[in-house]
């Protein structure tokens, strides 16, 4: 489905801020615990590094990171904002939302916040919410994060999956703009094919028990193959139709960037979009899959380095659990 507001406000991304936590968890750590190699994590996934929060903070703490970052770099008080959205699959708890603790830590008094959760498309589906709230007039100051803890919903039983995944927070303001700067986005879902990636306990259909806690029934679930084979299906269709929607090709793109799943499945997107392999923007191998932050942790790291200008045209894509999908097409305004 494609998003689509005619006649209404250009919606700019402003500000930017991230956070990573410090200790660095390399692929000696696996090899150490499981039966694996280095070569085999690297070759499989692209990942050398993930990071991994402290034990006494939870991820509304890294969002917090983020969200100050953002404030500083525009000059604003926590109270000047007019919305907080946070995407999250390991929220500090099922409520109250991260959203909410988030609002509560900044002092963004009244503030309203909430969580969305899409999986690793979370921060595009929250990215389509704030951008349709400036958009339309509704809001003129939108907090977008993706925060995650992955490290806390992580089975470290399962040697096929525990490498894979990293915490971090990153996110965007989001403000009314005289030119544009988001200029399409696209979502989609399949939900029946949800019981291939998920969370499976501690919700309503299978409430937390001894047993299903012994059975490690409330971490990530992956059939890791199957996930593979939808994710580059899903990810080049929907950069396919955001592009066409937008009246761009893929040479009009000064930068992609897709949700950090595993490197093979990024290059295979890249290849199947006839991009130019230097326009793929990749943060995997230092910090792995952060889920939700994922996408706009690239897009922050890129604009640090310099590769990201004021002017250049992006491309985003994600694919995650539910399962979800999105894209988007935006002209970097900062
Ligand atoms: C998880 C993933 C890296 C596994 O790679 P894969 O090539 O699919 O590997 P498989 O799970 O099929 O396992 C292949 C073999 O490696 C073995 N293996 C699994 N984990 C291993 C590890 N850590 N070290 C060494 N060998 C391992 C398996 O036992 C299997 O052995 P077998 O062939 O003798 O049975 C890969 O499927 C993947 O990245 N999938 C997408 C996941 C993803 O990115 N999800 C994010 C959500 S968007």
């Amino acid at each position: 489905m494609l998003v689509e507001f005619e006649n209404m406000r250009h919606v700019a991304i402003t500000a930017v801020g991230a956070h990573l936590p410090e200790e660095v968890v390399d692929n000696a750590w696996f090899v150490e615990r499981y039966d694996t190699t280095d070569e085999w994590i690297r070759a499989r996934s692209g990942i050398r590094f993930r990071r991994k929060l402290p034990d006494n903070e939870a991820t509304s703490d890294l969002a917090v990171r983020a969200a100050k970052e953002i404030l500083e770099t525009r000059g604003l008080k926590p109270t000047d904002l007019d919305m907080i959205i946070i995407a999250t699959v390991s929220m500090d708890h099922i409520y109250p939302s991260t959203g909410n603790l988030v609002q509560a830590k900044l002092g963004a008094t009244g503030v309203p916040s909430y969580d969305v959760l899409a999986a690793c498309t979370g921060f595009i589906y929250a990215l389509v919410q704030g951008y349709s709230m400036v958009r339309c007039g509704m809001y003129d100051k939108v907090m977008v994060l993706g925060a995650e803890a992955m490290s806390r919903i992580t089975n470290f039983d399962d040697r096929s999956t525990c490498f894979l995944f990293g915490d971090a927070a990153a996110g965007f303001l989001l403000e009314p703009s005289d030119e544009p700067g988001i200029v399409k986005l696209y979502l989609g879902s399949d939900g029946s094919k949800g019981d291939i990636l998920c969370q499976k306990a501690g919700g309503s259909k299978y409430p937390a028990t001894e047993e299903r806690i012994r059975n490690k029934e409330h971490f990530l679930y992956m059939e890791g193959r199957e996930v593979f084979k939808h994710a580059v299906r899903r990810m080049a269709q929907a950069s396919d139709e955001v592009l066409e929607r937008s009246g761009w090709t893929t040479d009009d793109v000064d930068l992609f960037f897709a949700h950090q799943a595993n490197v093979r499945i990024v290059d295979s997107t890249v290849k199947h979009l006839k991009l130019d392999v230097s326009k793929n923007y990749a943060t995997i191998e230092t910090v792995g899959n952060t889920t939700s932050a994922s996408i706009p942790y690239g897009m922050y790291a890129a604009y640090k380095e310099g590769r990201l200008k004021k002017g250049d045209k992006v491309l985003i894509t994600a694919f995650g659990g539910g399962f979800t999908w999105g894209s988007g097409t935006i002209i970097w305004s900062i």
